[in-house]
């Protein structure tokens, strides 16, 4: 790393506008703005843009059912996103639109060039086609019964049952999600880019970009499996920009959307004076460009991205920095464990700051997926932030305040410590650059601790009952202040408000971070207010069941969930005997149960392996459900339901008949 200013352009990935922000973006937007605030601290030229991603089938069919233009649905949300990014702390030099000019003129410039170069041809193309509502749908706009593992109502791409890729022509008995009815094959003409003719420049732009390891190792396989052409356009209806020379083609959506992050830096240009857009983005240009993405757009942002920038005269970036997918509590984010948990939901309950120093503790620069421990929060964060951090300042202030009408010593006693947190600057920012962000945090919060110890040794709430050792009180105090002063430097790319608090009462105007070793001597310094309190575990409590989704199912009765006699005389109960119990494999938790009903054998997969030992079923009689209809799973057929008391998991009990009832009685 120089000294000399960077010009460094970045952007996070630019959200869909028509839902809302939720905890597993916020991994992403504060992951890059401490990255870029970090740059702006050290004092190199960062500017940092975003967008609203405004087009695609999902948008405009959204808006359609909520009777409003792609345009208003796409402005509201934006609004809403806006908000909840600035109440995150989350800093953009700006956040456009991909529906806007300055997009549609770059895009429209870029297919001009690369059809006159060749590299995007015109093809027809077979696809499912819904005759009622008179369009061509997405592949995830049909489904359908697997064709390999048999498995129904699976998605026109992939089956969720047994991993098999495939398209909406392979489907057994497809069905248009929109209309219901069954899909024709229609031809349709559209446009390719030559992805393929791209290969040796990707592998050379591989090479410099300093791709994360794991990342790397996604782009070969990539191109192990072969870089196949990319369908960039998209027949109407759709919401997006018209591809020129057409009626009825529009680009798709994921052609103008990375484009979005130059549209929206293009504008930015247009009010600044000190941007410059060709200064940037000119294929020779010195100017650095990082694209911060979540691992499931690595395709887009490594493969399509920078062949369509090389093709069309632009530079490529200069690296592209993927993270991992959000999981709480170890799982999934779910709305009925109330962890699907939405960006002005938290704001409702708890301090972004929180948030904040809770990811950075985590984050690494790998694609590894962050788990946010509810309770872990809680303990790391009281213990972080409120017990070390802001206890530096609690134990020190209130005496410098109180016997030295606020001023700080002119010298400091510790020089070795002095020395020590000014030469941490550089280990810290090191781990900042390549986005260690965990390991930044060990190492202030290390730091941290070294503080505190200085203070438990020195006592000066000891000290201040003699009156000799007054001035050493200023001493002692003035030191432990300028600690915390510098670890504030260093925490503030990620907790912007606390140090911004922080930095007034230390009377600052600004801070550099360079300032972090340089002691802070005879200032004189307001009285001190915490500036952060301790999360409680009810404030958590909350946030979790205003994120539970209470609402009940949109099949389930409104009024009235009783069922009559006659629903329920439609479950056929019998009295089934265990012929045969087996292990599945692959299953945790699931048995294979072989039935005997009297009149019929069936095999039935039971969840009910972690309660019991399979051999000590055999023999054993239940209650099955014998009119359910067959189900297909990934492991088999399953021809009834066995029934079973309990929550689950271990605590699971088979509901058995007294002696003397036979396989094939019904249950009355
Ligand atoms: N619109 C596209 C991006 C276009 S960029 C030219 C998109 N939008 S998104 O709203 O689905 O996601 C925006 C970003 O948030 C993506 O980088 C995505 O990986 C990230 N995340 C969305 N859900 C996430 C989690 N649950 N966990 C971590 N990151 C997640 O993709
Ligand atoms: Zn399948």
């Amino acid at each position: 790393m120089t000294d000399a200013t960077r010009k460094i352009l970045v952007t996070s990935a630019l959200p869909y506008a028509n839902g809302s922000i939720h905890m597993g973006h916020l991994i992403e937007y504060i992951q890059t703005d401490i990255w870029v605030r970090f740059q702006k601290l050290r004092g190199h030229n960062c500017t940092y843009v975003c967008a609203s991603d405004a087009h695609g089938t999902p948008i405009m069919l959204k808006a359609r059912e909520l009777g409003i233009s792609p345009e208003q649905l796409t402005e509201q949300v934006s609004r809403e996103f806006v908000r909840d990014f600035c109440d995150f702390g989350v800093d953009f030099d700006n956040y456009h639109t991909t529906h806007s000019p300055e997009n549609e003129a770059i895009v429209g410039q870029m297919f001009k060039t690369l059809t006159e170069s060749g590299d995007i041809y015109t093809r027809t193309i077979e696809q499912a086609y819904d005759e009622k509502e008179g369009m061509f749908l997405p592949d995830r706009f049909v489904r359908g019964t697997c064709p390999r593992c048999k498995s129904d109502d699976q998605y026109g791409d992939a089956c969720e049952v047994c991993g098999a890729t495939y398209t909406p022509a392979d489907l057994l008995d497809p069905v248009s999600v929109l209309s219901g009815t069954t899909p024709v094959k229609r031809d349709s003409e559209h446009y390719f880019f030559r992805l393929g003719e791209y290969e040796q420049h990707l592998r050379s732009w591989l090479q410099s970009a300093a791709l994360d390891k794991s990342v790397a190792a996604k782009l070969e396989e990539w191109f192990d499996a072969g870089l196949r052409d990319w369908d960039i356009s998209r027949d109407a209806p759709y919401f997006g920009f018209k591809i020129p020379g057409t009626d009825d083609k529009y680009f798709y959506v994921w052609l103008d959307a990375p484009v979005g992050y130059m549209a929206s830096f293009r504008n930015l240009c247009d009010r600044r004076d000190d941007l410059d857009f060709d200064d940037y983005w000119k294929a020779d240009s010195d100017a650095e460009l990082y694209h911060f993405i979540g691992k499931d757009i690595m395709y887009f942002h490594t493969l399509f991205w920078p062949a369509v920038l090389q093709g069309s005269g632009f530079r490529t970036p200069t690296s592209v920095f993927s993270h991992g997918f959000l999981t709480v509590n170890g799982h999934k984010m779910s709305k009925s464990r109330g962890t699907f948990i939405q960006a002005r939901t938290y704001l409702d309950n708890l301090d972004p700051s929180f948030l904040r120093y809770y990811y950075a503790a985590k984050l690494g620069p790998t694609i590894e997926d962050i788990d946010l421990n509810l309770e872990d929060f809680i303990a790391r964060v009281n213990s972080d932030l409120v017990g070390k951090l802001i206890n530096i300042a609690s134990r020190c202030a209130g005496f410098i305040s109180k016997r030295f009408d606020g001023r700080l010593a002119e010298s400091l006693p510790d020089s070795g410590l002095v020395a020590e947190f000014g030469n941490a600057s550089e280990t810290i920012a090191g781990h900042y650059e390549r986005r260690e962000y965990s390991k930044a945090m060990r190492e202030i919060m290390r730091l941290a601790d070294k503080a505190n110890r200085y203070i438990d040794d020195k006592k000066p709430w000891v000290m201040i009952k003699d009156e000799d050792s007054l001035a050493d009180v200023q001493l002692v105090c003035s030191q432990g202040l300028n600690m915390f002063r510098s670890l504030m430097i260093y925490l503030s790319p990620v907790i912007p408000a606390v140090a911004d608090d922080a930095r007034k009462f230390l009377s600052e105007e600004r801070w550099h971070w360079r300032d972090a070793a340089k002691p802070l001597l005879g200032a004189t310094l307001p009285k001190f207010k915490p500036l952060l309190t301790r999360v409680e575990k009810d404030q958590v409590q909350r946030m979790v069941e205003q994120s539970r989704d209470s609402t009940p199912a949109p099949e389930a009765p409104a009024e009235d969930d009783t069922i009559s006699i006659d629903d329920f005389m439609k479950v056929d109960l019998r009295i089934a005997r265990i012929d045969k119990a087996e292990p599945v494999d692959g299953a945790d938790k699931l048995l294979a149960l072989t039935l005997d009903l009297g009149d019929s054998i069936r095999k039935v997969f039971a969840g009910i392996k972690e309660a019991y030992d399979a051999d000590s079923l055999v023999g054993r009689q239940v209650i099955v459900v014998a009119n359910l209809a067959p189900r297909k799973m990934r492991f088999g057929v399953s021809e009834g339901m066995v029934l079973a008391a309990g929550p689950g998991g271990e605590d699971i009990f088979l509901l058995s008949p007294d002696d003397g009832a036979k396989a094939g009685m019904r249950v009355k």
